[in-house]
């Protein structure tokens, strides 16, 4: 079994509030990215697949129709978007890297395994020094 990792970019803008809490708990629960008036983060994704080589190919995957696939499915959805309000598969969720990176999962898990591959993990980095990898529901 081999890994294998691809990396997409976008940035998109949002904020962390919960519609519930009064300003004040928001305040102190999210700090700075309560801010009312959003704020951005240029985001780095790798998306890795599992597999075994074909032998055909002598690859796991097509690198090319994976690349469209997370252009199709995650980049034009999210790249200069607010997340809180553009993103279907993040409407009524709270914008956090970690549902971010539960989303992206769930909206490109079934194209992988349609590409012959098995899905790995999701690694979202919202910062230099902040990010989150998801191994899916089961992990
Ligand atoms: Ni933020």
């Amino acid at each position: 079994m081999l890994l294998l990792t691809r990396r997409e970019r976008f940035n998109a803008a949002h904020k962390l509030y919960q519609e519930d809490w009064s300003a004040e708990k928001n305040a102190e629960v999210f700090g700075k990215c309560a801010n009312k008036n959003w704020h951005g983060h240029n985001y780095e994704l790798f998306v890795t697949v599992k597999g075994e080589i074909n032998e055909a190919t002598g690859f796991i995957i097509d690198l090319k129709r994976l690349s469209e696939v997370l252009q199709e499915k995650v980049v034009e959805v999210l790249d200069h978007k607010n997340l809180n309000l553009d993103v279907p598969f993040l409407k009524g969720k709270m914008a956090s890297t970690e549902v971010l990176a539960v989303g992206i999962w769930k909206e490109i898990e079934k194209e992988v395994i349609e590409l012959g591959a098995a899905l790995h993990s999701v690694k979202l980095k919202e910062t230099e020094n902040n990010f989150v990898e998801y191994f899916g529901p089961t992990a």
